[in-house]
């Protein structure tokens, strides 16, 4: 599913399109991370989904299948000039309504309990806690 949204659109990417995510995604320089993740796009162990605006790549986010009825959005991020803008929860949406539509039933997340931020929007779109260690906090939406 793609979403448009004016000149923009969330959308899957392919894996010859990471390299215009370097700019939020750190794996540039790490050539082990990266093939890791490459590998992980080939053997459909994760999908890659990004926000492009005008051309720019400015947001990316995995979704990761866990087993048939969960999926695992791992590490959301918005390019910072673009953060509070609505990006992340119109990423946070379509990572919802794409896994519902291909029949999963939960999608979970792990947030770090110092990133009060993140934790808020998650929680305003619907996620509740389900397990807290001392340092992350594990949550959870039905779908
Ligand atoms: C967490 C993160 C993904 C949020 O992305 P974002 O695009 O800034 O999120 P949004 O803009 O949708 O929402 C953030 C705030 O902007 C507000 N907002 C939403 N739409 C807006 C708009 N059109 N104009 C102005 N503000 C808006 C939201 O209400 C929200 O405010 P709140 O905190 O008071 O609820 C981003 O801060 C980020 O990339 N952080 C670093 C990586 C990270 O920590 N990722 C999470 C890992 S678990």
């Amino acid at each position: 599913m793609d979403i448009k949204i004016e000149n923009n659109c969330i959308r899957r990417i392919q894996r010859s399109e990471l390299q215009n995510c370097f700019s939020f995604w750190d794996f540039e320089n790490n050539s082990e991370k990266r093939k890791r993740i490459e590998r992980e796009i080939d053997n459909k162990i994760r999908t890659m989904h990004a926000y492009i605006l005008n051309g720019k790549y400015v947001a990316g986010m995995p979704l990761c299948p866990v087993d048939n009825k969960t999926i695992y959005l791992s590490y959301l991020v918005v390019k910072e000039e673009y953060r509070n803008q609505g990006i992340g929860t119109k990423m946070i949406k379509y990572a919802l309504q794409t896994s519902k539509n291909e029949g999963y039933s939960y999608v979970i997340l792990k947030v770090d309990n110092d990133n009060t931020e993140a934790e808020k929007l998650y929680k305003k779109l619907g996620f509740a806690e389900i397990e807290k260690s001392c340092e992350i906090t594990k949550m959870r939406i039905d779908l």
